[in-house]
């Protein structure tokens, strides 16, 4: 995942007319396969808590809230920790696109695995997504970055072109996926069919893992369009660096200032990570989900968060262009971003409140996710190119797991809190979500603080 990032031989040899966007025309490759990919984890993971709590009656595991947590929490940090064996394996011995190429069939038979209803192959196939996702995510994202040269001013552009496909993947896949596991229509149509209606959750990963199948499809296809991106694995750079000469003083500074990065970007997506435990369950068990008389499934919220990155994105990346020299040094979008979770989970303290007295608006939801966003905009994409502008260059691999790690370890956590949801108990959701919310403001009060070091720390970067 690493060294392809910054090492990139030629420019494309692929003619203009093939270009994508104005972009090498590998991107569009690179773009429909994480598109796929994203669409077969987001789609699942739409269903995985739901599923796991559903009482057996219904086609569920029958776990309690605490149990699925945890289970919940584990995968989404191991598919995320994945990132550094899976980046090594690339640099090692794959060569980044044979590691895409494997990861994605592995995951793909991840999915197929739970569309089998048997407690074993539940297990299996997490731990298919695990690994395969691991060789796959990460080495994906260093292609993108490798397609372009090093002084290509088009990179930055590219990585949001590349983001907006991980969005369009998460915003259709709970649609296709939720309607499947969770509809009254489709469990009628299977019932029509002389199949069992319970089944439903099985249908749903199934389609996951036929989106991989779609993504994978495309990647052969259009192949040839990565030229000699990430065909060979590279030895000597990034995660593998053998190189003696030790750091100098300002490149460790400069990773003393990620190390600050990273411990705050742990609690953003502790917090923003909520969306697929706690108020997955809050929305399926305390909120009116209907729409002019009809009752959509609980997990179609699960495409918010996407379609508002869809929309806000273009609006963030012409705002930072507008304000130029005067944009918020990344410090500083980092304090922003915890700031804007920090609100949105605030907002569900009235919501619990009012969910005492019965289920509530889904409105509260669109508030809270759109806060939210605009905190994932200023931290999520700034910290990764942050990540790669400041890691001495023969870290960036490295570097670049780090980062995968705090979305890991907030993955984890975020499952772990989330298992305390208890939708009985409005009192304890209150206290749940305020003190959620209280850390994560105090944080950015916190690197607010600490900027003016943070920004000493990286130097002549922003
Ligand atoms: N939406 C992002 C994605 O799916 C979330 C993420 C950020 C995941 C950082 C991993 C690391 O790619």
């Amino acid at each position: 995942m690493s060294s392809s990032i910054t090492a990139r031989k030629e420019p494309d040899v692929v003619s203009e007319s093939e270009s994508f966007a104005g972009h090498p025309a590998g991107l569009r490759t690179l773009f429909f396969t994480e598109l796929w990919e994203r669409f077969s984890y987001y789609g699942m993971r739409a269903i995985l808590m739901l599923y796991m709590v559903a009482p057996a009656a219904e086609g569920g595991l029958g776990f309690d809230i605490k149990q699925a947590g945890f289970i919940y929490g584990m995968y989404t940090m191991l598919v995320y920790m994945g990132a550094i064996p899976g980046g090594f394996v690339a640099d090692r011995l794959l060569g980044a696109r044979l590691s895409v190429l494997v990861g994605g069939v592995i995951i793909a038979c991840g999915h197929f695995a739970l569309a089998f209803p048997q407690l074993p192959s539940f297990y299996f196939g997490l731990v298919l997504i695990i690994v395969g996702t691991g060789l796959l995510k990460p080495n994906i994202s260093a292609m993108v970055g490798s397609l372009y040269g090093p002084g290509d001013q088009r990179r930055d552009s590219g990585f949001s072109i590349f983001y907006m496909g991980i969005n369009i993947g998460g915003f259709i896949a709970p649609l296709v996926c939720g309607y499947l596991a969770q509809s009254g229509e489709f469990k009628k149509m299977l019932m029509s069919a002389g199949l069992r209606p319970e089944g439903s959750w099985h249908w749903g990963f199934a389609a996951a893992g036929v989106g991989m199948v779609l993504g994978l499809i495309q990647y052969l296809v259009y192949r040839r369009h990565l030229c000699e991106v990430g065909l060979r694995p590279q030895k000597t750079t990034g995660l593998t660096a053998e190189s003696k000469t030790p750091l100098t003083r300002q490149e460790w500074l400069r990773v003393a200032a990620i190390m600050v990065f990273f411990a705050f970007t742990i609690i953003f997506w502790a917090v923003y990570e909520q969306a697929g435990t706690s108020l997955n369950l809050f929305v399926d068990r305390l909120t009116r989900n209907e729409l002019f008389g009809w009752q959509y499934p609980s997990s179609w919220f699960q495409s918010l968060n996407a379609i508002y990155v869809i929309l806000l994105a273009p609006v963030f990346s012409v705002l930072w262009i507008k304000l130029g020299g005067r944009q918020p040094s990344s410090p500083a979008k980092f304090t922003i971003g915890l700031l804007f979770v920090g609100l949105g989970i605030a907002v569900m303290v009235p919501a619990s409140l009012l969910a005492a007295h019965g289920k509530v608006s889904a409105i509260w939801l669109v508030l809270v996710y759109f806060l939210q966003v605009i905190g994932e905009m200023c931290l999520s994409p700034v910290g990764l190119s942050t990540v790669t502008k400041l890691a001495p260059g023969k870290l960036v691999g490295l570097m670049m797991g780090v980062w995968f790690l705090a979305a890991s370890l907030g993955n984890m956590l975020a499952g772990c809190l989330g298992g305390f949801f208890d939708d009985k108990d409005p009192h304890l959701l209150v206290m749940l979500f305020g003190s959620m919310a209280a850390v994560a403001i105090v944080a950015a009060g916190l690197l607010a603080l600490l900027t003016p070091s943070v920004r000493k720390l990286m130097g002549t970067v922003h």
